[in-house]
């Protein structure tokens, strides 16, 4: 059954704790990604698999919905039968007491919905040997990094973000769980026309959703009416998914999620970043952005 897998019951609350980050291929990971390893890179995808792909915080659990909804043709009690986290688990995941992302989806019956964070270096190559189909969603730095900051707050197994000032020089070094936004942003960019890559951009799906989600729909081979294609987009807006106790986040125990510092689906907005980034630290920011955009044909709006 699906729901045993993730059940989070019963772990004490000491064994999700601030995991440090080491390096694993030169990219930073929870400590007890890396101590299990071995099981990701030799994971064994299955052609029907369909993986999300995402760096942290860029609308994941915003694309989980939307497919997930397309593929049950707008029924939202459908979409609603788990968690978004035991519908999509989550591949490198691994605690010291929970199964772990690998065990979990393997015991999956196909077709799998899969979620991973990981840098396109890093994704199992079984996947690309199966030739499956990987959404990827992007969002622009500055947001990406506000988001993760409070989410690094809130989530207990997260390493502590420190002060705002230090994480986003942290986050603009890459020095953060996943490494460099730059490098996975354009890591995955370049690779998208190699392989079976939807490439989206949570600023687009924001601006006109149903534009999107038509592209989301195409990709995976469905036919939608306009009546449903109009449900998927009502059910996926931000409001609907805060409160909707399976894509909130609002089951998981608040020893590990603190919703008193934030909530999971938080915002949900494009620019937020400009209530945090000071002018030096956003100047900071565009000068980087610059040098490693330059030539790749890869742009975000919401920067300047
Ligand atoms: P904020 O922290 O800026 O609010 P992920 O799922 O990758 O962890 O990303 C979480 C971010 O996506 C949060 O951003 C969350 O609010 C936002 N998000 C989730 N669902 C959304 C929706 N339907 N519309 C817009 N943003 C959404």
């Amino acid at each position: 059954k699906l729901e045993e897998a993730s059940a989070l019951d019963n772990v004490p609350s000491e064994a999700i704790y601030r995991f440090p980050l080491e390096l694993v291929h030169g990219i930073p990971l929870m400590k007890p990604i890396i101590n299990r390893w071995q099981e990701v890179e030799q994971f064994q995808a299955r052609p029907d698999d369909l993986l999300i792909a995402t760096y942290p915080k860029a609308g994941t659990t915003w694309m989980q919905e939307i497919v997930d909804l397309i593929l049950q043709d707008g029924d939202l009690e459908k979409a609603m039968r788990a968690p978004s986290h035991i519908r999509f688990p989550f591949m490198e995941f691994v605690t010291p007491t929970l199964p772990s992302g690998v065990e979990v989806l393997t015991k999956m019956p196909s077709p799998r919905l899969i979620k991973t964070h990981l840098p396109y270096q890093l994704v199992p190559t079984s996947f690309w040997n199966q030739n499956c189909k990987v959404i990827y969603v992007a969002r622009n730095a500055k947001d990406n990094a506000v988001s993760f900051y409070w989410f690094d707050k809130m989530n207990k197994a997260q390493p502590d973000p420190g002060t705002w000032e230090s994480y986003v020089e942290a986050f603009l070094q890459g020095k953060v769980g996943w490494g460099s936004w730059f490098d996975h942003v354009i890591g995955w960019w370049e690779a998208k026309d190699k392989h079976r890559i939807l490439y989206m951009l949570y600023e687009d799906i924001k601006e006109d959703p149903k534009r999107e989600i038509l592209k989301v729909m195409r990709f995976l081979g469905k036919e939608l009416s306009e009546e449903v294609l109009e449900k998927v987009v009502h059910h996926t807006s931000f409001q609907a998914m805060k409160e909707n106790p399976m894509t909130n986040y609002s089951t998981v125990p608040s020893f590990m999620f603190d919703r008193a510092t934030s909530m999971f689906m938080r915002k949900g907005e494009v620019g937020d970043w400009v209530n945090h980034f000071t002018d030096s630290q956003s100047k900071a920011y565009d000068k980087v952005y610059n040098e490693k955009m330059r030539g790749t044909g890869l742009k975000f709006r919401s920067l300047i």
